[in-house]
Order: C-alpha cells, then sequence, then structure tokens
C-alpha cells in the first residue's frame, strides 16, 4: 500500500459557534477556574452561578470570574431555575454524590475525570442519566480535542493498518499538600492521571481482557506508582502511571503500517506525528501546545451542541466508554491492592 501524503485535518467544529447554555460550578477549585476562564475565552457559553460548601469562597470565585450568582450549598446551586448545566468538580469521590444531585434537580452534567471511582458507581451515574433523560458526560477532555479527531480518522480510516498495541504513561511531580496524597479523597495517581492512559486504550483497542498490574505505594499514604500490561482480544497495551515526577508523557499506538505518537504532553493541545512502518514517511499534525484554558472548551461545546439537539450522550465519551475504562482501573486496584475504603467506597464484588 502506498502511505498516504498528507493527514486528515481535524473536523472539531469552533466552539464560539456552540448553542450558549447556562452553566453552573460545583466546587470551585484548581480544574474550575480553570474551564471558566476556557469559557469565557473560547466560547458564548454562560456561566450563571457557583456553588461552594463556603458562600464566602463562592463568592470570591464569582467575583474573580464575573459570575452573577454565588450560593454556599452544592444543593441550592443545583435548584436554581436559570441553570441548564452542572459542571462537576469536587474531588473524585464525590462525583457521584453531586453527578446524582444534579440531575435529580433535573439539571445535564459533565463530570470531571474520572467520572466516579468505580464501574459500578460509574453505572449508576449512566442509569440515573438514562432515567432522567438528561445528558451526562465524563469530562475527558483530551479526547474533544481537535488531535484526537486527527487520530480517531487516522486510526478508523486505516492508516495505521491493523492495530497491534497503544504504550502510554503519565506521571507528574506533586508537593507534598496535594490532594493526590489524600487518601480519603480516593488518592494516588490511578484515578488522577491514569484515567488518561486507561481511556486512550480502551477507546482504542476496547475492553481490556487480561490484566496483568503491579505497583508500589508512596509513604504518605496511598499508591505512588503502577504499571499495567493488558490484552484487548488480539492486542495489547502497555500502561504506567506514577506521582514522583514527570516523563515524556506520549502515547505510541502501533499498527501493521505505522506508528502514530501523540507527542507530549499527551492530555493537552499538541503535535501528533504518524510514521509508515518502513520510516520513510512521516507526517506531523502541527497543533499549537496549550494549556487546560487553551483546550478545556471543546468538551463543553460539544456538550451545548448535543444538548441543544435533544441527544444525552456524546459519541465522544459515551457513558458505555467510562464504564469501560473504570472496569479495568477496578481490576487494576484489585491487584495492586489499592483500597478506596478511607474515600468511603463500598467495593462492588467482582
Ligand atoms: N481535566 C483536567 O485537566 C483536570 C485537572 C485537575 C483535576 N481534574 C479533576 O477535577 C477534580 C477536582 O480536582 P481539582 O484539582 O480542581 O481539586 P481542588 O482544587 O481541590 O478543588 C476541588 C473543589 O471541590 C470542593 N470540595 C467539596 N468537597 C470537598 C472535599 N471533601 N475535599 C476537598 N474539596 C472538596 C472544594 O470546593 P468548596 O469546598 O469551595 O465547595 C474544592 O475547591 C478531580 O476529580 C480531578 O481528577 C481534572
Amino acid at each position: 500500500m502506498t502511505f498516504p501524503a498528507a493527514l486528515p485535518v481535524p473536523r472539531t467544529p469552533d466552539s464560539m459557534d456552540a448553542p450558549p447554555l447556562r452553566w453552573a460550578i460545583l466546587g470551585p477549585g484548581w480544574i474550575a477556574e480553570q474551564l471558566v476562564e476556557s469559557l469565557h475565552a473560547h466560547t458564548r457559553q454562560e456561566v450563571v452561578a457557583v456553588g461552594s460548601r463556603s458562600l464566602d469562597r463562592a463568592r470570591s470565585f464569582a467575583d474573580r470570574h464575573g459570575i452573577a450568582t454565588a450560593v454556599g450549598s452544592y444543593e441550592e446551586l443545583v435548584g436554581l431555575d436559570e441553570v441548564d448545566i452542572v459542571y462537576v468538580a469536587t474531588p473524585h469521590p464525590l462525583h457521584l454524590p453531586h453527578a446524582l444531585l444534579a440531575m435529580d434537580a433535573g439539571k445535564h452534567v459533565l463530570i470531571e475525570k474520572p467520572i466516579a471511582l468505580s464501574a459500578a458507581e460509574a453505572r449508576q451515574i449512566a442509569s440515573r442519566a438514562a432515567e432522567a433523560g438528561l445528558f451526562c458526560a465524563e469530562a475527558l477532555w483530551t479526547l474533544f480535542l481537535p488531535k484526537w479527531d486527527v487520530l480517531r480518522q487516522v486510526v478508523e480510516g486505516g492508516m495505521l493498518g491493523e492495530l497491534r498495541s497503544v504504550h502510554t504513561i503519565y506521571g507528574e511531580y506533586f508537593t507534598d499538600d496535594h490532594r493526590i496524597f489524600d487518601a480519603t479523597l480516593a488518592g494516588g495517581p490511578l484515578l488522577d492521571l491514569g484515567t488518561y492512559p486507561l481511556a486512550y486504550v480502551t477507546s482504542l483497542l476496547g475492553p481490556a481482557t487480561t490484566v496483568a498490574a503491579a505497583g508500589v505505594p508512596d509513604p504518605r499514604g496511598v499508591n505512588g506508582q503502577l504499571g499495567a500490561t493488558m490484552v484487548h482480544g488480539d492486542t495489547m497495551s502497555v500502561i504506567a502511571t506514577t506521582v514522583h515526577g514527570w516523563p515524556r508523557n506520549e502515547i505510541t499506538i502501533i499498527g501493521s503500517e505505522g506508528v502514530l505518537t501523540v507527542e507530549a504532553l499527551h492530555n493537552s493541545p499538541g503535535p501528533l506525528t504518524v510514521t509508515s512502518a518502513d520510516r520513510r514517511v512521516t507526517l506531523t499534525h502541527d497543533e499549537p501546545y496549550g494549556d487546560q484554558v487553551a483546550g478545556l472548551h471543546f468538551q463543553a461545546a460539544e456538550a451545548a451542541r448535543r444538548i441543544t439537539a435533544n441527544e444525552t450522550q456524546t459519541p465522544i465519551r459515551p457513558l458505555g466508554a467510562s464504564i469501560i475504562s473504570l472496569e479495568a482501573s477496578d481490576e487494576i486496584r484489585r491487584q495492586v491492592q489499592i483500597s478506596f475504603a478511607a474515600a468511603g467506597l463500598v467495593e462492588q464484588p467482582h
């Protein structure tokens, strides 16, 4: 086969064209700041309210971002008539209760990653969304970036031939005071960082059919690093995640006709490269590097388009895909003996 001479171009619509919805921010922490800045810079979405456990914190966030309504409880926030969609940005163990709280109040939800602690929790979220007929998605923002649309077209169009394997790592360095070291918030790298590799490999290769995982605890009371080799039918993946430092966070997808590399940092806007199996052709999608503010708006614009079209999920991150990621995560946790009992998770039988 002659290797193509160019990469596909992203089909991602301009976020500015997405119909405006009225957003409420539930949990005004670090990622919520980035999302609101991104919405204000790149979309016509209206952030109309923010809710915190503390009215002072809600007011201070509202003042910084020009948000009209600040309330001192999440219950009050989700009950506001002027809200269409709630962005759940609390720590992972609270995603399930806060997603249910918002949906029970009749609000659509975009839930930070990981959508929940376990596949069982994610299934509860999915059933409630289905019963209520509300839009619900995991804010796995990387998958909404234009570069991921190029990747999808490269893979689905057969440019790499038959997929053989996906290799990826995600590590970062954190100071001791970061919530990633808090066992009561389901700390450790798996759910915070490993969520990305798990989403990549399962969305590209399908559910893991065999998992072999190993890890090492961190003296601060959570798992510190782990790796997993997984088989997905007749393909395989190798993933790793760590809280001890910044490796070159890339994704390598190996196919029979070529190799695709999502350059570091894989979970932000940036370039990707496709090289033919014989290494004679190298093609680059030259997306500028960017931070969360440059990229978080794509997922919100997609949610706004789907909700306006009366759709309850996005094909970019359907709830079934979030559940499949967490099934692999559950099995890794079982093998590495990571317990979220401190976070109040009652483990479901496997
Ligand atoms: N997409 C991304 O790039 C990205 C990046 C970072 C984090 N995240 C995800 O976003 C979520 C939040 O992370 P973050 O870094 O933004 O956390 P954060 O800065 O600690 O903010 C979390 C917010 O949740 C609220 N909260 C409610 N109950 C809490 C509790 N028991 N302990 C601590 N905070 C509580 C707090 O607001 P009030 O107390 O004022 O209500 C706090 O501001 C996580 O699930 C994480 O995986 C995503």
